[in-house]
Parts: C-alpha cells; structure tokens; sequence
C-alpha cells in the first residue's frame, strides 16, 4: 500500500445498514473518490454504530459486503485508501469507552441526532444511541485525523469530537490531533425526492422517496416521473422557493459534472417533465457502469475478504501508538 505516511489523515464513514443511496453517493462516496491520494484517508463502515438500532443478523452480514462492494464500485481504491469494517479495529472501542468518561451526559443530552433518533424509536433509546457521538470521536481520534468530510446533519458530532479531544489534551497534553470538519468543494445535499425539504434517507417510509444507487432503470425511471416538483413552470435552482426543481438540478449537475447554471440554461423553457426525464436518464446511464462493476465485486467474496483482512492489519497498526499514548498518560499499568 502506497501510504507515505506525509499527507494529513483524512477519515470518514457510513453505516452499513442497508442499501446505499444516491444521496450518500452524491453526499459523500463522490466526494471522497476525489480526496483519495490528496490525503491519508481511512473510509469505514461503521457496523459497531449501525447496532444502535436492532438489526437482523443474517441481513446485517450481507449489509457489510454490500456496502465495501459499493465503496469499491464507485471507485475507491483500496490500495491507496483504509477501507475497513470498524468492528475489525478494537482500538474503537477501546478508546470509546475511555472517552465515556470524558464526556458529559449534558452535552450528549444535547446532540440533535439523539433526540430525534429517541424520538421516532422510542421503544428501544438505548445507551448505544446516547453515546454514539462518543465511538464517532473515537473513530476520529484513534487515528489522529486532521479532517473529517461529513454532511450537516453530523457536524455536531464532529464538534464533541473536538471538544472531547481538547478537553483531554488539557488535562493531559497534546494527545489528540484536533480535527476539523472538511467541506468539500461540492457539498451536495440530496433531499427526498417525495419530501425535497428533508434529507434522502435510507430507512424513508415512502420508497419512492429514495433512490438506490442498486435501483433498477426501471424503477429508476418510476421514482423520478412521481418527483415531487414545486408550483410555477421555471427551471432555476432556488433551495427556498423550488426545492424539488433544485434538488433535480442538484442530482443531475453531480451525475453529469456539469454546472448548475448550464443545465439551467439547457433545461429553461422546458418543462419539468423533460427536467425528470432529462434526470432520469444521465442518472440511469450513470449508474449503468457502477452497477455492473458492483456485482462483479459482489460475487468475489474472496477479494472482498482479502481486501478486509488487508485494510484492518493497517488499521489496527495505524491505532495502536493512540491507543498507547491515552493509556500512559492515564497510568494504565502496561503488560
Ligand atoms: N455518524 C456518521 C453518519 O451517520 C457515521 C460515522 C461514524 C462517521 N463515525 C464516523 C462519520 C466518523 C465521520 C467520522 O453519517
């Protein structure tokens, strides 16, 4: 593995629970396709946090594969990246729960994913779920990561991080790297196709709220003419007044990498059933090479496995000197 070791650590991660969406293409596995080789980047499937909501074991297995294999597909390239399952690095763990007593019930109480998360399962809020910002900062900080690509919705976590980190350097010295959130260059947010003022989510009631990036070009197709649209006939990207034109405009500029203003240019006076349409097709032919090289990938279990088992032996290298530096400086008797 080419890692030189010089460049600025960089990690991020996705649960794997469940198929991958559009939204977490254009959002982040895009933009990370970009970053890989500018930085020493760590890309994890984070299966120890996807159990803070129950999971059907055979389903959850098959999850992981299906996640690494998307990585894979839409081009991350494991010789030049650390692409893991974070329950193979128990250095993630180890250092969560020291970080548990370094963190305040106050502030957890505080994170907005926790309190909307206990409010729609309100039958199983478990501890898992109020001390997941504390395992994120321990995936962050096991590896000294100076940057972190995450979308809105995670910043707060990213900034407990923070603050854990310099609250322990603190009381202890410079052990942690402090890192910050990294925005990159396209920061593209994917709304609901059903609901474009809410996020595209995996877990949405409404499936045709969401796009796969494993949808059918039928099924594709399908989703896109029930888009939801706004009021008038323009075509122009305004997130306020036209949330479903821009989050049109917004999908089909990221498949394309074309800008914004020129497909507007392109697309004015049309109408927003040649929009959908005009969408619906980039996407699907997009979609057509990735989806083609993910079930390649998909029925090598072999390679899959070897590129697991490869990526943690770095991993679990590359956390350990953390792990044993908060350790000594916490007086842990060493063996
Ligand atoms: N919480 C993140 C999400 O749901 C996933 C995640 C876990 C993560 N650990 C991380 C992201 C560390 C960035 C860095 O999107």
């Amino acid at each position: 593995m080419k890692i030189t070791g010089k460049k600025l650590v960089l990690f991020s991660g996705i649960q794997p629970s469940g198929n991958l969406t559009l939204g977490n293409y254009i959002g982040a596995l895009k933009n990370w396709v970009d970053l890989q080789g500018k930085y020493d980047c760590l890309f994890s499937l984070v299966d120890l946090h996807t159990i803070t909501a129950r999971q059907d074991p055979k389903e959850f297995h098959q999850n992981c594969y299906d996640a690494l294999a998307v990585y894979l597909a839409v081009g991350l390239d494991p010789e030049k990246n650390t692409i893991f399952l974070q329950s193979h690095v128990p250095a993630h763990s180890q250092l969560a729960w020291v970080l548990n007593c370094y963190a305040y019930v106050g502030e957890l109480n505080r994170m907005t994913q926790f309190k909307d998360k206990s409010e729609k399962n309100k039958d199983n809020i478990n501890v898992g779920l109020f001390t997941y910002p504390v395992l994120m900062a321990a995936d962050i900080l096991i590896y000294q990561t100076c940057l972190v690509p995450v979308g809105a919705d995670q910043k707060q976590h990213v900034e407990i991080a923070r603050d854990i980190a310099l609250r322990f350097n603190n009381l202890y010295g410079e052990v942690f790297t402090v890192p910050e959130v990294y925005h990159p260059p396209l920061g593209a947010r994917i709304m609901s196709l059903q609901e474009p003022t809410k996020k595209m989510s995996k877990s949405d009631d409404d499936s045709n709220a969401t796009i796969f990036l494993l949808d059918t070009p039928d099924v594709i197709a399908n989703k896109l003419k029930r888009a939801v649209t706004d009021s008038g006939k323009d075509i122009y990207f305004d997130i306020k007044n036209k949330p479903g034109v821009t989050n049109l405009l917004t999908i089909l500029a990221a498949v394309t990498n074309e800008s914004v203003d020129n497909l507007v240019s392109e697309m004015q006076g049309q109408g927003y059933g040649k929009l959908k349409s005009a969408v619906a097709e980039r996407l699907i032919e997009f979609l057509r090479p990735v989806q083609v090289r993910y079930k390649e990938l998909r029925n090598d279990q072999t390679y899959l496995d070897s590129v697991l088992k490869r990526c943690a032996k770095r991993a679990v290298e590359l956390s350990q000197p953390t792990l044993k530096r908060v350790y000594e400086v916490l007086g842990f008797v060493s063996w």
